[in-house]
């Protein structure tokens, strides 16, 4: 669901309107602007505003694009950005319904319009009084965009609301068994195959660190294989993304101190993002063979769980000393990045929020990365990366960091040393994969505590429109 139902043919003589301009004159041919002298001179100032004006009793929300000839990604994210607080406007309002009037270039006005639908996002499946008259309605007015952009952008924000929703519930009601479900409900509605591989298929696979993990847990883990293969997919070999699933981190035996075990749910944000990104895809049937690979289950403390000290095995024989069992993120990961080789795949990326160390370096501001892929594939992710805003910050990779996670007894430790704990985890994935892949560590972004602009409050979905992106730029190579 996307909170918005667009219209078109839209009549902004009559009821609110959004006017977005880049114009300086000319206003009067417009009958919702009451003050074309007002108008001229917002236009002559420098830099965007927005400005609310009234109608015949209705609300005009004008967007003044006074910083156009600065055209690049950082222009296309303000006016995002913009989008993003006509939407709080038109919510402050209680206004349902607008007509979209636009004179600037169709690109902006879909940015403009992203920010929009982002930015109306709300997750209310525990509220038992649900928003009423809520900002619901853009009618289109000439041919500020085509219904093919608008129908695009809205399978696009419909993966990233789903992967906002799963990341927002708690464990209390998705358990990986709930998760798998949501993953097959999304995948029956967009396209994609949904394959659940249960507790009994996981052993059989040997897949110790996801049921190494599990140990602690009441609840069984699963594997989740989800697959859009379109007849007219463009490539040979897959694109496969995994994504970390541990529905809650309570650190295992190694418990979380003090207050950094609450937000934990939003620990499958990897595993999220997959599901949205394949969602958006298949939703919008882009022409690539696609993959994702979710192992999910939760980290806690029970009876039988992992304690350090403990020695597990990867279902690629690879023995771990467990060091620490708030090191989860890896130990499942593993067996996905392992299960990844059967495909023979062009790139594996896979998503996580996987350390306190890259919240560090990144923020909440983007993804930290690092991989061993062809600089080419890198290149064209983080151009992915720079327009739709979700940035890539490369971290060290260097020959040193692999010494540190040298175990005595077994053949790698999950624990690095005390310094580039972001690179340490990636080191230790590094060593299950055999094949172009890239490492995004999204544990600053993933989850906010309050909202920016288009992203709301808890989970963000990020990693979905980068997927996206990504994904269309390689079917167009
Ligand atoms: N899920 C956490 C990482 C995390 C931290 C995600 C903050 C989102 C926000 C991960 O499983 C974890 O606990 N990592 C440890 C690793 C350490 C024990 C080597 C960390 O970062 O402290
Ligand atoms: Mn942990
Ligand atoms: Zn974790």
């Amino acid at each position: 669901m996307s909170y918005l139902n667009f219209k078109y043919n839209a009549n902004p003589s009559e009821g609110s309107v959004i006017y977005v301009t880049d114009q300086k004159t000319g206003f009067d041919q417009h009958s919702f602007v009451t003050d074309t002298a007002y108008f001229e001179r917002k236009a002559s100032e420098e830099g965007n505003s927005v400005v609310t004006t009234t109608h015949k009793g209705n609300v005009v929300i004008t967007v003044f694009l006074n910083k156009k000839d600065e055209n690049t990604y950082l222009l296309v994210e303000d006016v995002r950005r913009l989008g993003a607080k006509v939407t709080g406007l038109l919510n402050a309002e209680k206004v349902e319904a607008v007509s979209f009037v636009s004179d600037v270039d169709p690109a902006l006005n879909a940015a403009f319009l992203e920010g929009l639908i982002l930015a109306n996002y709300r997750y209310e499946k525990f509220k038992t009084k649900k928003t009423e008259g809520a900002f619901s309605t853009v009618s289109i007015a000439g041919d500020a965009l085509d219904e093919a952009t608008v129908n695009e952008l809205t399978g696009l924000a419909e993966g990233v609301f789903l992967a906002r929703d799963l990341v927002n519930e708690p464990v209390i009601t998705l358990n990986a068994e709930a998760f798998s479900k949501a993953m097959k409900t999304a995948g029956d509605d967009a396209g994609y195959k949904t394959t659940v591989l249960d507790k009994s298929a996981i052993e059989a696979l040997k897949m110790g660190g996801l049921l190494g993990v599990n140990k602690g847990s009441i609840d069984p883990p699963t594997f989740n294989i989800l697959e859009w293969k379109p007849e007219n997919a463009v490539n040979e070999r897959p694109l496969v993304l995994v994504g970390k699933g541990v529905v809650y981190d309570t650190g295992g035996n190694n418990l979380k101190p003090g207050g950094y075990m609450s937000t934990m749910k939003c620990d499958m944000g990897g595993g999220a993002a997959v599901t949205g990104s394949l969602y958006a895809i298949s939703k919008n049937k882009l022409p690539l063979w696609v993959i994702g690979l979710v192992p999910a289950t939760d980290n806690r403390i029970g009876k039988n769980a992992l304690v350090a000290d403990d020695v597990i095995t990867i279902s690629d024989g690879t023995t771990v000393e467990v060091k620490n069992t708030d090191a989860e993120g890896r130990l499942i990961l593993s067996d996905a990045l392992v299960y990844a080789k059967k495909y023979n795949p062009e790139l594996v990326i896979d998503m996580a929020t996987l350390t306190g160390a890259a919240d560090a370096i990144t923020g909440p501001f983007g993804i930290a990365m690092v991989h061993d892929a062809d600089e080419d594939q890198v290149k064209l992710l983080s151009e992915a990366g720079d327009e739709v805003y979700e940035r890539l910050a490369q971290l060290p990779f260097w020959r040193e960091f692999d010494d540190l996670l040298k175990s005595d007894i077994a053949d790698i430790s999950n624990l690095g040393g005390p310094k580039g704990g972001a690179t340490t985890a990636g080191k230790f994935l590094h060593h299950f994969t055999d094949y172009n892949w890239i490492h995004l560590d999204i544990a600053g972004p993933a989850f906010l505590d309050k909202p920016s602009d288009y992203k709301t409050v808890g989970g963000t979905g990020v990693g979905v429109r980068l997927m996206y992106e990504f994904a269309q730029k390689m079917a167009k190579k």
